[in-house]
């Protein structure tokens, strides 16, 4: 149940964010703000859904000012895989070069531009950076260009992690890219852009953020791990004071705004303000801490979709989005961490659901309140409700346990049989 404690523990945690410009009105000032970079010829990066809200053009438009030329790329997969970033980079090498570039969206947008910034600064093909043993796991050797993202949705927080997530499609399996040279160099947060997001896009994504905020609070914590040379440092260090801190604020922001933003967010500008600045804190808390089983069990649910189509998503193919894949089998995983830090799960819900009702059993609190806000916002009940049943249960865990990277920030041990039974257990979870 408990972690072993290693011989020569851990002291050192470090902290990394971009620059961040946050406010309505804040994308105005891009053109100005690339203008300071020096550069002259920018690629804004983003998705067919994201280009007809008209922000990515007008974002591109602004810069001629600053004598500054702007080409919108708008084929980023919602939900990128290795075929579509290849083509993405395939398309900015063609028509390069280019001295900057601006992701105008969500995850999927910015990861998009992350994986062209770096594909076309540097040598190789993508599968020499993709984390082993999928890829090469490869570190860049050449320093990045300015990359300046401006998120559309409340959720991912990509624009201030060192990730860049992608579905390898012949493998069936999600997973990254990660160094911190991916990093933004500069995140404008604007709420204005999400007044557009759609209401399921909306519960999706603000599911992500919430998994990203109590994840990084309940992982484990920073000096149970060994003590790391300074060469084998990661982004990663499990929970740590300042990380809390974001995650704690996170959730604080989410009580009081999420319903609202899902239930009439093109009218209450208060909530999405909130959701934008929610999902840039939990960004800044995951991004140095780390997520543990929730996200694990995405990869596969999302990887191995098979008839899903979600309300508000492109209807061509099937998908479990993101921030769905990881909230589903939330309630049931933190009823599995509870014993870890009691503490911790229960100031979590405290946070996120202050009027909650106590049940008499404490490791009850957090997973009713998750569940509780699911049903609310209209989240699929459970891994069933998106097509899977007890027989698709050994693919799914051999799919989590392929993500060991995400299992060592868990605050307990975790095996197969640990995993197969948060699944079944999650397969309805109201
Ligand atoms: N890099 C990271 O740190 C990180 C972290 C978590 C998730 N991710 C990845 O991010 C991706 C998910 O990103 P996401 O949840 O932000 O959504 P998304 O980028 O996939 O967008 C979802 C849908 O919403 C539409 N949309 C977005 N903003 C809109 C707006 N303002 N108005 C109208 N429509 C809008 C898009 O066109 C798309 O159809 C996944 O691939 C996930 O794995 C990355
Ligand atoms: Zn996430």
């Amino acid at each position: 149940m408990t972690l072993p404690t290693p011989d020569t523990p851990e002291t050192v945690f470090t902290y990394g964010a971009p620059h961040l410009k946050y406010g309505p009105g804040a994308s105005d000032e891009i053109g100005f703000d690339l203008s300071q970079y020096g550069v002259h010829r920018v690629l804004v990066v983003t998705d067919p859904g994201v280009a007809a809200t008209g922000h990515p053009q007008r974002v591109a438009d602004q810069m001629k000012q600053f004598d500054i030329e702007a080409h919108v790329f708008d084929g980023a997969h919602v939900e990128p895989s290795d075929e579509s970033l290849e083509r993405a980079i395939a398309y900015a090498r063609s028509a390069g070069p280019w001295d900057a570039f601006v992701a105008v969206g969500g995850g999927s947008s910015i990861d998009t531009a992350k994986a062209v910034n770096l594909l076309t600064t540097n040598p190789g093909e993508l599968g020499d950076y993709v984390n082993a043993p999928v890829g090469k796991g490869r570190s860049p050797v050449n320093p990045l260009n300015p990359l300046v993202a401006v998120p559309t949705t409340t959720g991912t927080g990509a624009e201030s992690t060192t990730i860049c997530v992608l579905d390898v499609l012949a493998l069936k399996v999600k997973t990254g890219i990660s160094h911190f040279r991916l990093r933004p160099t500069l995140a404008v947060i604007d709420p204005d852009l999400t007044l557009t997001q759609p209401s399921g896009v909306t519960a999706s994504a603000g599911m992500d953020i919430l998994c990203h905020a109590l994840e990084s609070y309940t992982a484990r914590w920073y000096t149970t791990y060994d003590h790391k040379r300074a060469e084998q440092r990661v982004p990663y260090c499990g929970s740590n004071p300042i990380a809390d801190m974001w995650s704690e604020k996170a959730m604080g922001l989410l009580a009081t705004s999420f319903r609202r933003a899902v239930q009439r967010g093109e009218e209450d500008g208060e909530a999405r303000a909130d959701m934008a600045m929610a999902a840039t804190f939990a960004g800044m808390g995951f991004g140095n801490a780390g997520v543990h089983i929730p996200h694990a069990n995405a990869y596969p649910i999302a990887g191995r979709v098979k008839g899903f189509h979600p309300k508000d998503y492109p209807p061509d193919e099937p998908m479990v989005p993101h921030g769905m894949s990881v909230a589903l089998t939330a309630p049931e995983a933190f009823r599995f961490t509870f014993g870890a830090s009691p503490e911790r799960h229960v100031r979590a819900a405290e946070l996120l659901a202050p009027d909650a009702d106590r049940p008499d059993d404490l490791a009850e609190l957090l997973p009713r309140v998750i569940a509780d806000l699911m049903r609310d916002i209209d989240l699929p009940n459970g891994v069933g409700a998106v097509g899977y049943d007890e027989g698709d249960i050994p693919g799914l865990v051999e799919g989590t346990m392929k993500q060991q990277r995400l299992l060592a920030t868990c605050p307990r041990p975790v095996d197969e049989d640990d995993i197969a039974g948060i699944f079944r257990r999650s397969m309805e979870l109201w």
